[in-house]
């Protein structure tokens, strides 16, 4: 394949980009979008945030506007993401107990439902475990509901949209450590009381280098008979950007249960890391190293 789709898609995967969804009319972005990447996630519109900004008023217009995009496309959408402890509305940020345990459970059930028949796969539930060697939930308002909140999450956007995969996503998770294992058994869990749960997404948010075991990591996921998917993948510059890039794709590719990978923007300068310049194309559109990197990979074998 030319292009990553392309490229991608020989191989029975999807590439991704994250879309600002107010970037769609700049000509140079929606070009590359549309000749490179057969899957979109809304880097910000359809977070709590932005869908319920007032409890029971929804706002689906920015999400609404990437679904349109995307179908008139042939992308494929990631939802991002129902439950998170950040960017929540400032009215649940004050809210705890069964009060705020139903408004985020009506929430799901709301924003699930509008876009139903409409998303491949949801993050249900974003970042939820601790940073460190604990391997234990993080601490926040929607934790402190009781530990079955998660569960809880996923049953409900089952029942709202059947069709849609359902994920776990997370960072820091790019090797077998104690914060990808306390996600495991979850995991484990899950699957075994029938809590329904299909994917995870790792992040893949990378420095200078890959954990050694990335592959590894995956594999051991999908052997618990989930999906995974590489889903914020961007890299710091520096001499081996390329390199990781590379490496994050063969690992995908070596997982038959990895079914795509997605970067966490379009251009570096639409990437969050900034100065990072942390993705596939530079600021002017051209395409870097780390894209031949990835293409390569893509279409090797
Ligand atoms: O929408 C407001 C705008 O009205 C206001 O004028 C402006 C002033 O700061 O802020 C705007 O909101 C910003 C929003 O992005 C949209 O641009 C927020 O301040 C800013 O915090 C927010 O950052 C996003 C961040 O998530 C929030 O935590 C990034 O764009 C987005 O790339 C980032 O994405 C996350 C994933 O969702 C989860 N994984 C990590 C990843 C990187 O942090």
């Amino acid at each position: 394949g030319t292009t990553l789709k392309a490229a991608a898609a020989e191989k029975g995967r999807y590439f991704g980009a994250a879309v600002a969804t107010g970037k769609l009319s700049t000509s140079a972005y929606t070009t590359i979008l549309n000749r490179e990447f057969n899957s979109v996630v809304a880097e910000n519109e359809m977070k709590w945030d932005a869908t319920e900004p007032q409890q029971g008023q929804f706002n689906y217009g920015g999400g609404d506007r990437l679904v349109s995009h995307a179908q008139a496309n042939g992308m494929s959408v990631r939802g991002h993401a129902l439950l998170w402890y950040q960017q929540q509305p400032g009215w649940a940020q004050g809210m705890s107990g069964s009060a705020l345990r139903n408004a985020a459970i009506n929430h799901v059930t709301q924003v699930a439902t509008h876009f139903r028949g409409k998303i491949h796969s949801w993050d249900v539930v974003n970042e939820a475990f601790a940073d460190g060697g604990s391997g234990a939930r993080r601490d926040s308002n929607l934790q402190r509901t009781g530990n079955d909140w998660i569960e809880a999450a996923f049953r409900a956007a089952r029942a709202a949209d059947p069709g849609a995969k359902l994920c776990y996503n997370d960072y820091n998770t790019d090797g077998i450590n104690a914060k990808s294992t306390g996600i495991y058994n979850m995991v484990r869990d899950f699957k075994s009381r029938g809590v329904p749960i299909d994917c995870v997404g790792f992040q893949s948010h990378l420095g200078t280098s890959l954990a050694g075991d990335y592959q590894a990591n995956l594999q051991r996921f999908a052997d618990l008979g989930v999906d995974v998917q590489i889903t914020e993948l961007d890299v710091m510059t520096g001499g081996n950007q390329a390199t990781i890039y590379g490496s994050v794709t063969r690992a995908c590719l070596a997982v038959s249960r990895c079914t795509g990978i997605t970067t966490w923007g379009v251009r570096d300068c639409d990437s969050w890391r900034g100065s990072d310049n942390a993705l596939l194309f530079d600021c002017n559109g051209n395409k870097k190293a780390a894209y031949t990197a990835v293409l390569d990979a893509l279409n090797a074998g």
